[in-house]
């Protein structure tokens, strides 16, 4: 898929939000290593805590279809700025895929791409983990 394409995608899915309290849309386009798309929007709830981040909907569709290595995440909103994944997304991508790459979409379609390394460095995996003394 081209990187137009999953961005349209993660486009298309700002329709799909369900955002009562901040209004504030998010879509997602998570690219898979063998090169499936499952896309997501951010799910708002009355307790607020419970809220699922446009970025984590994609990806645990995917992981639940049993898809553990992703190439690249789109993630569109309605802004000019373009917004960047929230730091649990981000420790969400970090599990999965550290070398992934992350594309900003904005209002105006324009796209930023960062590594996620570069947003979340220093990020705790599972490596962490086997360095206790
Ligand atoms: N949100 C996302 O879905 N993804 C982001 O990258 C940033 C924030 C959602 C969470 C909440 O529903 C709304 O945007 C406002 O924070």
């Amino acid at each position: 898929m081209t990187t137009q394409e999953l961005c349209q995608k993660a486009v298309e899915m700002i329709k799909m939000a369900y955002v009562p309290y901040s209004h504030f849309r998010v879509g997602a386009a998570v690219e898979c290593d063998d090169g499936t798309v499952y896309t997501g929007c951010n799910i708002e709830n009355a307790a607020y805590t419970p809220t699922n981040c446009a970025e984590r909907t994609a990806i645990f569709k995917a992981v639940s279809e049993g898809h553990l290595r992703f190439r690249r995440i789109a993630v569109a909103a309605q802004t000019e700025d373009f917004t960047a994944p929230c730091g649990v997304c981000r420790q969400v991508m970090m599990e999965f895929s550290p070398d992934m790459e992350v594309l900003m979409v904005n209002v105006r379609g324009d796209v930023k791409t960062v590594p996620l390394r570069e947003l979340l460095p220093c990020g705790f995996d599972k490596s962490s983990l086997k360095d206790v003394k």
